[in-house]
């Protein structure tokens, strides 16, 4: 009776303990009931009785642990959380610097009437290479260095987003208006300017009479709405086999406004892509009239407006997945 009074029961565990040694079918008063049968015929009764008493002293104790465990672990559960508070704000995730950016690009160009089209990042050499005009055996192909997936060279990663306006102008009739964002792959070392894959935005204009002046304004809309009012737009000649005349995109270095720094070399322009009116043999290789249509089209590195945008100096980060970087553009849509 006594070992019972003083028995300890402070948890879960010393609780279970106690149930076994006591109250179980094997512990010490189910033995004591057993033993019954020894006790003299005339002691029985008395015996029984206290046994009985005994039984229920131990049930009592139980309950009564049972009750002050569950109290105490209610009390700690209560203390720790308070649920009269309004629910906490989950947290959430950031943004990809080069989604912004691409996103951002896609809402300005979707004001003046493009749409957004997409295309496979696995290609073939026609529309890679043959349908824009590349020459077969032409030194040309080798200006971008490729990631060929087959012996024959006819699959490969596209180099370039101007495989999507190939795509597009076979499947579609002007008049045509569309950007195309997406992922281009060059076998290039990786250092802070330059990767073996990076994002293009390609942007294609067909219809009756679209000229170089369309070109011109639709690029220095662009640059403007993206980078601020201030920024100055250069086209200077350049090749590219799929566009005749073809012209390469600088915008006025905004990191320094023209005071020369490592971005822009000091020359006070950046370089962010390549333009020009739609070749003829391209029209005729996509099934379009060149006699009837003519367009231009434009191609840009979605890393490097980013780098000028957010004054990013290594292109590395885009890719290392630094939490401290990504963290940078929280609260950015
Ligand atoms: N495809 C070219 C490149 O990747 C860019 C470009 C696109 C140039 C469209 C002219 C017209 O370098």
């Amino acid at each position: 009776e006594q070992e019972i009074a003083a028995a300890h029961i402070g948890n879960a565990a010393e609780l279970e303990q106690f149930r076994i040694t006591y109250i179980g079918r094997k512990g010490q008063i189910a033995a004591l009931f057993d033993d019954l049968k020894l006790v003299a015929p005339e002691q029985r009764r008395q015996v029984g009785q206290d046994l009985n008493r005994l039984k229920n002293l131990a049930q009592e104790k139980l309950e009564q642990a049972q009750e002050q465990l569950a109290a105490t672990t209610a009390d700690t559960a209560e203390t720790s959380f308070d649920f009269s508070l309004p629910p906490v704000p989950g947290t959430l995730g950031t943004r990809h610097p080069l989604s912004l950016v691409r996103n951002e690009i896609v809402r300005i160009f979707e004001r003046i009437g493009f749409n957004v089209s997409e295309g496979p990042e696995m290609e073939d050499d026609w529309h890679n290479f043959t349908a824009l005009n590349f020459p077969e055996n032409h030194p040309a192909r080798e200006m971008q260095d490729t990631f060929f997936l087959s012996q024959d060279r006819d699959k490969l990663l596209r180099t370039h987003t101007s495989t999507v306006q190939v795509r597009l102008m076979e499947m579609q009739k002007p008049p045509l208006r569309s950007i195309m964002p997406g992922r281009v792959y060059r076998n290039e070392a990786i250092s802070a300017r330059a990767h073996m894959v990076f994002h293009q935005v390609e942007g294609l204009y067909v219809d009756k009479n679209v000229s170089f002046a369309d070109l011109k304004q639709t690029l220095y809309y662009f640059a403007k709405e993206l980078f601020g009012q201030d920024t100055k737009v250069r086209f200077r000649p350049s090749f590219f086999p799929f566009t005749e005349p073809s012209a390469e995109i600088d915008i006025s270095c905004l990191i320094c406004k023209g005071e020369g720094c490592n971005i822009c070399k000091g020359s006070g322009w950046v370089e962010i892509g390549g333009s020009g009116m739609v070749d003829p043999n391209v029209l005729q290789n996509c099934g379009i009239d060149p006699e009837a249509y003519s367009g231009f089209a434009f191609g840009m590195g979605i890393e490097r407006i980013t780098m000028l945008k957010y004054q990013i100096k290594d292109l590395r980060l885009f890719t290392e997945n630094d939490v401290r970087f990504l963290k940078q553009f929280e609260g950015v849509i």
